[in-house]
């Protein structure tokens, strides 16, 4: 089982729309028995919710469905993932500083993209101040086909 958990500060935004994103173009690839994916906020003030309505308003007009609900991300996250992918660089500061691991291989989200060049930044901006779900959808969408690419490969898939 191949895991995979996308971070971003409150999990209302842009992390839980990766993680549909992810999730949607890894089934239509027919590869979902082998990926476990989630997605985690660096923030708790929106622990329990549902994801922010301009997200799932991105995600609806793009059949892509979702339901998950809001959550912190641990120490323990750390152990449990082997890909943990974080929309901004105040997010990866975040994750590396909750502890050390052996085993996840941490990222920014964007950096597969960039690397292709079918992106020219590194972060999501973050829409929840921005209000611009329709471009985070855009290089979200980009992320995950960068993303699934380097796992594939990674994984002989
Ligand atoms: P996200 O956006 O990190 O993409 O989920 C945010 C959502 C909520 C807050 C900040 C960012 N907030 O401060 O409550």
């Amino acid at each position: 089982m191949i895991r995979v958990l996308f971070v971003c500060l409150g999990n209302i935004c842009r992390s839980p729309m990766a993680e549909a994103v992810f999730q949607h173009k890894v089934n239509q690839a027919g590869l979902g028995a082998h990926f476990e994916i989630d997605s985690a906020g660096t923030g708790g003030w929106h622990v329990g919710d549902k994801a922010h309505h301009g997200t799932l308003g991105v995600l609806r007009a793009n059949n892509v469905p979702y339901d998950g609900r809001a959550r912190q991300f641990t120490r323990h996250d750390l152990d449990e993932y082997d890909y943990i992918l974080a929309m901004d660089k105040d997010n990866l500061s975040a994750i590396l500083r909750a502890g050390h691991t052996d085993s996840a291989e941490i990222e920014l989200f964007l950096s597969f993209a960039a690397e292709k060049g079918l992106v020219d930044v590194d972060e999501v901006p973050d829409p929840w101040y921005t209000g611009r779900f329709d471009y985070t959808y855009d290089l979200v969408s980009k992320g995950s086909d960068a993303l699934l690419d380097y796992i594939r490969q990674q994984h002989d898939l």
